[in-house]
């Protein structure tokens, strides 16, 4: 039981390890505050506005559409993410460490619970990368045919779902190609590659706004005038399937140790990066919705299906006509660009916190090697890629994008979890006499009774029944440990209005959760059984925390600038 519930304190965490050997295993510091903006916004913009947008909006695949209020589940979903990425930010501003949620969750929640993000996260990035390769295929392959080239059915389709509807074997070529290009590239070294992000973002941006300005001219306003054709129900159904266009803030954290002066430039990172695209989306998907009627975007590229249907009004002239055809290609282009440079920041992202597993023992050490010449994490980069690469041509995108969201969801539900827990555990420890009263605190507990009432009145067993029955607990109970507990201090950052902030974090993402089908549930559930098999059978024998020394627990918060032994080894 001791070995489940042992956490890694601060201290040693800031501590570069050795291999073991002696080889020094740190990574070069090379990233400052805008490529880490930059790199949010690679790893954000993608898929998600490019191709989930008009199934979110016009309804689909068991769920239902959102109509223009689709705006309104951006909205929602930013709300949610911007609680997370207050919460991420303030862990890694304190512990700036490659491994993200995974190496929080061992600071304060123990080995097993770190065990079980690091595992989760696996869906977030392998897998999220996963669907965002099999999305670029169908972009790549509408592009070639632009050019008189049509790949075979044969070669764009995933093997299970060839499979599936009789058609006999077929895969995922370009998207298997695509993922194995993104490999070398990193191999070779996260400056070279995060120099290429920083162009992509810049022609993203730009295919971005120029829909936003050219599409702004077309609008019309009439196609607005039935804004939420399915209510509050449409809206919080689409929110769940947009959630995947907000994923990728958080693999900022990922390039903690590439980072120059973390402390600072994490929290700007994410936050900068997450306020950028949370102000695009809102504006995309109004213009997107003006342009077209809402029912007509369920395709694959809604962004160039709105800008058709604008083609085919009467009475526009040549020019515009000439001006609309060239900018469905710009379009293509922009979804490419944008979703390689997704790929290459979850690819990026993924490598690192096996890195910190097999650092910590609890994968193989070979995994924790680092190459001599790049030292970038090569052994833990190739065979993501090689994993991903196989997937993405075998597998379905909708199982796919499901999975990732709720494993998202939990990881988040985690760091907002252990932000409270590490406070909590902080202002416990602080022996100041002063007992301030605190407004958060008395607000959470406002948020558990109204909790109570939401899960009185909701119908039996529906899926805000569940989240109140879930939430309302934890939020009586942080309420109350909260009141008259000291404030925390001296922080890099700190996540404002804690402990209603994190507690926020948990509730949006459990709503959001509740949200995927109950097929999501049980592969999200045969997925946590199966890593704990692994940890039982390896990891918990192999932990270096097996062999290291007893040290006193520095639970609290400290920053590694008031650390200077962890400071001079960074
Ligand atoms: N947010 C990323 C995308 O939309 C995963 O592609």
């Amino acid at each position: 039981m001791n070995a489940l519930l042992r956490t890694k304190s601060i201290h040693q965490v800031m501590k570069q390890p050795s291999d073991g050997e002696g080889h020094h295993t740190g990574l070069k510091r090379v990233l400052g505050a805008k490529d880490l903006i930059a790199l949010g916004i690679g790893a954000i913009i993608g898929a998600g506005i490019f191709a989930t947008t008009g199934t979110a909006a016009a309804g689909g695949g068991g769920h239902l559409g959102a109509g223009p209020a689709i705006t309104l589940s951006y909205i929602l979903v930013a709300i949610t993410c911007g609680f997370c990425a207050l919460c991420y930010a303030e862990f890694a501003s304190v512990i700036p460490i490659a491994g993200s949620a995974y190496t929080y969750a061992y600071v304060t929640l123990g080995e097993l619970a770190a065990w079980i993000i690091g595992w989760d996260l696996i869906l977030e990035y392998a897998v999220g990368n996963v669907a965002v390769a099999i999305s670029w295929a169908g972009y790549f392959a509408s592009f070639v045919r632009g050019f008189g080239i049509h790949i075979s059915d044969k070669f764009m389709t995933a093997t299970t779902v060839s499979l599936h509807e009789g058609h006999g074997f077929a895969m995922n070529l370009p998207a298997l190609g695509i993922v194995l290009l993104m490999t070398v590239l990193l191999v070779r070294g996260v400056k070279e590659s995060i120099n290429f992000n920083n162009f992509v973002v810049l022609v993203k941006l730009a295919v971005l706004l120029f829909f936003v300005g050219l599409g702004f001219v077309y609008v019309e306003p009439s196609n607005w005038n039935n804004f939420a054709p399915n209510g509050w129900e449409g809206v919080r159904q689409a929110a769940a399937v947009v959630f995947f266009a907000y994923i990728g803030f958080d693999a900022v954290s990922t390039a903690a140790e590439e980072t120059e002066n973390p402390e600072k430039n994490l929290p700007i990172g994410m936050i900068g990066s997450l306020a950028i695209c949370t102000v695009l989306y809102i504006v995309i998907s109004l213009v997107m919705t003006g342009l077209a009627p809402w029912n007509l975007l369920g395709t694959a590229d809604p962004m160039a299906t709105a800008l058709e249907i604008v083609q085919g009004r009467p009475g526009l002239s040549e020019s515009s006509q000439k001006i609309l055809g060239f900018s469905h290609f710009v379009v293509t282009i922009g979804a490419l660009f944008s979703m390689t440079a997704v790929l290459l920041v979850f690819q990026l992202g993924q490598p690192r916190i096996f890195f910190s597993m097999a650092r910590d023992g609890l994968l193989p050490k070979f995994f924790a090697a680092i190459h001599p010449v790049y030292q970038t994490p090569h052994v833990t980069t190739i065979l993501t890629g090689v994993l991903v690469a196989v997937a993405a041509a075998f597998m379905d995108i909708a199982i796919v994008i499901d999975l990732c969201n709720i494993g998202t969801l939990f990881a988040f539900v985690i760091v907002c979890a252990a932000v409270l827990l590490l406070r909590y555990r902080d202002g416990r420890k602080s022996d100041s006499a002063v007992r301030p009263y605190n407004l958060s605190a008395n607000i959470t507990l406002l948020g558990a009774a109204l909790l109570v009432v939401m899960g009185v009145m909701s119908p039996r067993l529906s899926t805000d029944q569940v989240t109140a029955i879930v939430c309302a607990p934890i939020a009586l109970w942080v309420g109350l440990a909260y009141r008259g507990l000291p404030l925390a201090s001296g922080r890099p950052f700190t996540a404002p209005f804690a402990p209603f902030t994190p507690m926020c974090g948990i509730f949006t993402c459990i709503y959001l959760m509740m949200q995927s089908p109950v097929t999501t549930w049980i592969r999200f559930f045969i997925w946590l059984a199966a890593g704990l098999v692994i940890y039982f059978v390896y990891g918990m024998k192999n932990s270096v925390l097996n062999h290291a020394e007893p040290e006193v627990s520095d639970i609290g918060f400290r920053s590694p600038s008031q650390d200077p032994e962890a400071t001079s080894e960074l």
